[in-house]
């Protein structure tokens, strides 16, 4: 199984102060900054679009994760990866054809992640999975930090391991040091953080306990 990583989600940092936050991150060991970019239409919450992650970038040595939680991901590529995206994963369920998304992600030399939210079955993104880099399994319902776990995503991520035994899979969503073991047994290995890691007093701390 490939090497544990931690995506920090800024969905839940102080997003009056990216710099500082970005800072953070690089200070903490988390591996990846997880940019979760919500459309107000695919969910409920509206959060950013590309030109923050461009205004982040500077700041930030981290692998730049991308998230889209939007209706129609073939709109934004282009945009992200023109703002320094280094993945960019995108929801089986939104409107588009998973194939083309895909191409095109690789077409402008970035990473290609497919997501399921915790109701898909995981038999929505097999036809995907080859083409893919990474598979998301959603371990909250998109839309807010914050959230509570949802237990029954594990049977997902060991049959997303089982199909993958070489790709990145990551999680999103109420990932804390007790979820985090679970999460790993099951087979993830990119873990994304946010309300666990912003509220720690110390952040490189609570990246090694999410670590193991
Ligand atoms: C849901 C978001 C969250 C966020 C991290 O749409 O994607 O999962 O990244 O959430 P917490 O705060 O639970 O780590
Ligand atoms: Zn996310």
């Amino acid at each position: 199984m490939p090497q544990t990583i931690i995506s920090a989600s800024i969905l839940n940092s102080d997003l009056s102060d990216l710099r500082t936050t970005a800072a953070l991150v690089d200070r903490s060991g988390a591996q990846w900054l997880h940019f979760d970019v919500m459309d107000g239409e695919f969910v409920e919450n509206i959060t950013f679009g590309s030109s923050v992650l461009g205004a982040v970038k500077p700041y930030s040595r981290a692998f730049k994760d991308v998230h889209l939680m939007v209706a129609h991901p073939i709109r934004q590529i282009k945009l992200f990866a023109e703002a320094g995206a280094e993945n960019i994963t995108f929801h089986v369920e939104s409107d588009c054809d998973p194939k083309e998304v895909i191409a095109e992600i690789h077409r402008l030399g970035v990473k290609a992640g497919i997501s399921v939210k915790p109701g898909t079955p995981v038999s929505a993104i097999e036809p995907y999975i080859a083409d893919a880099d990474m598979i998301l399994i959603m371990t909250v319902e998109p839309g807010y930090g914050g959230q509570g776990f949802i237990h029954s995503t594990l049977e997902k991520i060991r049959r997303v391991r089982e199909l993958a035994p070489d790709k990145d899979i990551e999680v999103d969503g109420g990932i804390n040091p007790e979820t985090s073991r679970l999460v790993r047994e099951a087979g993830a290995n990119v873990l994304v953080a946010g309300t666990y890691l912003f509220r720690a007093q110390d952040m490189s701390a609570a990246v090694k306990e999410l670590l193991g």
